[in-house]
This record gives C-alpha cells, sequence and structure tokens, in this order.
C-alpha cells in the first residue's frame, strides 16, 4: 500500500498516517517530523531550514525531494510501501515526487485528501499549542500556514483527481471514525490495486458518507 496525505495543518495527516502505517505495517515518512528532527539535533540543515519552520513558510523544494528520495530508498529495499506525510506541499514538488517515485516503481496508490474547515484546524492547533511546543503553533503562523496552504497545496488536489488517485475524506468527524473510515476505504481498494491500471482509476468522494448514515 502506498498512500500520500494532502491535507492542511490540523487535518490529521500525522494523525491518521500512524493508524495507516500501524494497520499497513508500512514505513510512515513524515516531512515535518524530520526537518524538527534536523533542528533539535541541531545538524547544518537544522540550522538552515530553522526559519522556515518557525514562520511557517515552506522550505526549499530540493531538502524535502532529497529526503523523500532516501526514505523511499529504504522503503524499496525493505520490499515495502509507505505512507507519506507532509509532501507534496506544491504542484512543482508532485510533479518531481511522481518522477522519483515512477523511477523506482514506487508511486503511490492513493492520495488521501482530508477535508476540515479553518475554524476547526485554528482550533485544534491551537488546542495542541498549549500541550506541545512547536514553534509554529502560533495564531499567527498558523493562519499563514493556512493561506500557504489555500494557495499552494491546494491546487494539487485536482491533479491527483485527474489522476484517478484521489480519495477524499470528512476529516471533521472524531479521529476514530475518520481512521475507520480511511482503513476501511483501503482495505476494499487493496485487492483491486495490482489490476486496475493508472489510466482506468477514478477519484472517491467519501464526505458525504457521514449524512448517509445520519451523522450532522
Ligand atoms: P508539518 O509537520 O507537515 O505540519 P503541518 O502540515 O502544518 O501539519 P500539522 O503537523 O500541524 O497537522 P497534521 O495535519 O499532521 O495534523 P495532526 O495529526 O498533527 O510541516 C511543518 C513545516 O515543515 C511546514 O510548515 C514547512 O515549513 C515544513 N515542511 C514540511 N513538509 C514540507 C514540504 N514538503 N515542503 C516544504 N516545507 C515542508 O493533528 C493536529 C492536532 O489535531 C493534534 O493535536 C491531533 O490530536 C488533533 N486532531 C487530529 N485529528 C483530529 C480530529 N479528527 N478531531 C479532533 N482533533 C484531531
Amino acid at each position: 500500500m502506498r498512500v500520500l496525505m494532502v491535507a492542511p495543518p490540523g487535518a490529521g495527516k500525522g494523525t491518521q498516517s500512524a493508524v495507516i502505517a500501524a494497520h499497513f505495517d508500512i514505513p510512515h515518512i513524515a516531512t515535518g517530523d524530520l526537518l524538527r528532527e534536523h533542528v533539535a539535533q541541531r545538524t547544518d540543515l537544522g540550522r538552515a531550514v530553522q526559519e522556515h519552520l518557525d514562520r511557517g513558510e515552506l522550505v526549499p523544494d530540493d531538502i524535502v525531494l532529497d529526503m523523500v528520495r532516501a526514505a523511499f530508498d529504504q522503503a524499496k529495499a525493505d520490499g515495502r510501501g509507505y505512507v507519506l506525510d507532509g509532501m507534496p506541499r506544491n504542484l512543482a514538488q508532485a510533479r518531481a515526487l511522481y518522477k522519483i517515485a515512477k523511477d523506482q516503481d514506487m508511486t503511490a496508490d492513493v492520495a488521501l485528501h482530508l477535508q476540515a474547515d479553518d475554524d476547526e484546524l485554528i482550533r485544534r492547533l491551537l488546542a495542541r499549542a498549549a500541550l506541545e511546543h512547536r514553534t509554529d503553533d502560533t495564531e499567527d503562523v498558523i493562519r499563514r500556514r493556512l493561506a500557504l496552504y489555500h494557495a499552494v497545496t491546494a491546487p494539487i488536489v485536482d491533479w491527483y483527481a485527474a489522476r484517478g488517485i484521489l480519495v477524499s475524506v470528512d476529516a471533521m468527524r472524531p479521529k476514530e471514525r475518520v481512521a475507520r473510515q480511511i482503513l476501511t476505504a483501503l482495505e476494499a481498494m487493496r485487492p483491486l490495486l495490482d489490476y486496475v491500471p493508472e489510466h482506468a482509476r477514478r477519484p472517491i468522494d467519501l464526505t458525504g458518507l457521514g449524512a448517509a448514515f445520519g451523522e450532522t
């Protein structure tokens, strides 16, 4: 199973990627975590990117692409899939990632789009700020991260829809319900992935399912 997450800050990329990784026994590659590790260890790379993270700006594409290329090498050597959390963030990254993955025969089976309202995302990230100490979880920087998401990341959703691998989920519900819906969808798709060629795939929109079962 090869999954990548496309979602705004606070939608649950990290939370749901951990569930997917545990369920399918695949590595969870999280670009934000990798970058924060460099900052914490005060590596040269960490010093170079710290300001970008603190301000909620994207770090240069080459840096994250190199990280993901190395993580894909490892996943490929282990003969496993992946769940990629935090990448791509713009169309250039999406295209470069596709090329890296294609070269390794590791293109994504599913681009999981977690949908949630900005007000809820801000509420979640401010709640996290009270418990943890991420330097980018201040209200100003959260708003900057969201604005950047809408401006440069959200447009890639259409690119994945056109490729037929987009699966959209309503992430406004409690995390356990979101997880159950994601795992159910991925399990249903799993046996088909090897048989349905990419050009024959179609986007799947599960965001209306809650209402169909009487959820408000
Ligand atoms: P990154 O670490 O990827 O941060 P982010 O995109 O801002 O996302 P978050 O980690 O804040 O949220 P999430 O969607 O993972 O939600 P989570 O599960 O944590 O990136 C950080 C920075 O690194 C970027 O700003 C950039 O500088 C740099 N960077 C990273 N990748 C890059 C790239 N490819 N290119 C360039 N720069 C890059 O949940 C959030 C909170 O909500 C938690 O407290 C959780 O418990 C709670 N929660 C989750 N789901 C629910 C739910 N359903 N209901 C209620 N609460 C929930």
